[in-house]
C-alpha cells in the first residue's frame, strides 16, 4: 500500500500506541449454542479502540461485525475474553455494567422509531425513562440533538412522515440525546440510496469532527469505509475473526472529491482484492 494506509494483524492488541484506550477487547469471542451444539459466530479477537476515533467494521455478511458491536454495547455477553471501558470491565459476575453502557450509544440499520411517539418524543425517550433531568431540559436536549444532526425542524412529525435518511438522523439523534461518549451504528446507512447515503456520510463526519465523539462504524461498503474511518477493520469470514487494521491518513475534513482522486480509489481496491482473497481462503 503507498503512503496512505498500512495494515497490521490481529496477533496482539492492536491500536493507536501514543493514546490509551477507551475500548481495549482482549480474546472477545463469541459461540452461541444451536440446536443440540454450539457455532463460534466470532473467534478470539483483540482490539484497542482510543477516545476519539473513527473505527470501521468491514467484512462480509457473517462474519461476527454485529455479534462484536453488540457485545461492546452491553446487549451480548462475549463467551471469552474481557471487554473494559476506559480500563473497567464491561460485564461483571454475568451483568453487564449500567454506569458503562450508558456511556455507549446505539444506532441500528433499521431506525427502530416508536411509530406512535413524534420525532421529538422518539429522541427524548432515553431521557424520560431515566427521569434524572427536569421536563424541559428533556425537551430543549431533545431539540438541540435533533438540531445537530440537521432534523430541527420536523421534531411535530411522526416517523411515517419523513424520509429514511430522516429517520436515520432522528435514530442518531436519540442515541447522542444522554451524551454517550461512544456511538456504535450498525449499518446505519446500509437500506439508503447513493445520495442520502452520501449526505449523511458528510454528516457523520462533521458531528464526529464537532464532538468528538467515539465512532465505531459497522458496514460492508468499502468506500463508505475509506471515506469515514481512521482504521479499517478487517473481518475474515468462516468462522469470522479480526484479520487485520487498516490505518487511512486522508486529512479531515474529506470531501466528496476526494473519493473521485485515484489514492482514493486505489485504497478501495486494495481493500476489496484483501477481502476476496479472505474470502478464497475461507
Ligand atoms: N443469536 C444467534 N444465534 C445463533 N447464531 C447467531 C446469532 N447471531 C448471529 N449468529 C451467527 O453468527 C455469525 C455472525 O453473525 P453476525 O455477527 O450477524 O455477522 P455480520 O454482522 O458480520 O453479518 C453468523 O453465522 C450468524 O448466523
Ligand atoms: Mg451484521
Amino acid at each position: 500500500m503507498t503512503g496512505i494506509g498500512g495494515a497490521r494483524s490481529n496477533s496482539a492488541v492492536s491500536g493507536s500506541s501514543e493514546r490509551p484506550a477507551l475500548i481495549a477487547l482482549t480474546g472477545v469471542g463469541k459461540t452461541f449454542d444451536v440446536g443440540d451444539g454450539t457455532a463460534p459466530a466470532l473467534l478470539p479477537s483483540s482490539l484497542s479502540i482510543a477516545d476519539g476515533e473513527f473505527i470501521v467494521f468491514l467484512g462480509p455478511s457473517g462474519c461476527g461485525k454485529s455479534t462484536l458491536l453488540r457485545m461492546i454495547s452491553g446487549l451480548l455477553e462475549p463467551s471469552v475474553g474481557a471487554i473494559d471501558i476506559a480500563g473497567s470491565p464491561l460485564w461483571f459476575r454475568g451483568r453487564c455494567r449500567a454506569d458503562l453502557r450508558s456511556r455507549l450509544g446505539l444506532v441500528f440499520q433499521d431506525a427502530s422509531l416508536f411509530p406512535w411517539l413524534t420525532v421529538e418524543e422518539n429522541v427524548r425517550l432515553p431521557l424520560d425513562l431515566r427521569g434524572r433531568m427536569p421536563r424541559g431540559g428533556r425537551l430543549s436536549s431533545a431539540r438541540a440533538m435533533l438540531a445537530q444532526v440537521g432534523a430541527a425542524d420536523i421534531g411535530t412529525r411522526m416517523p411515517h412522515e419523513i424520509s429514511g435518511g430522516m429517520r436515520q438522523r432522528v435514530a442518531i439523534a436519540r442515541a447522542l440525546s444522554y451524551d454517550p461518549d461512544v456511538l456504535l451504528m450498525d449499518e446505519p446507512f446500509a437500506a439508503l440510496d447513493a445520495i442520502s447515503r452520501e449526505s449523511l456520510n458528510l454528516e457523520l463526519q462533521t458531528l464526529w469532527l464537532t464532538t468528538g465523539k467515539t465512532i465505531v462504524l459497522v458496514t460492508h461498503s468499502m468506500a463508505e469505509a475509506v471515506f469515514l474511518a481512521d482504521r479499517i477493520v478487517l473481518f475474515s469470514p468462516g468462522p469470522g475473526r479480526i484479520d487485520s487494521v487498516i490505518e487511512v491518513g486522508f486529512p479531515r475534513p474529506r470531501t466528496l472529491d476526494l473519493t473521485y482522486s485515484p489514492e482514493f480509489q486505489g485504497m478501495v481496491r486494495d481493500l476489496h482484492e484483501r477481502l476476496a482473497g479472505l474470502m478464497g481462503q475461507s
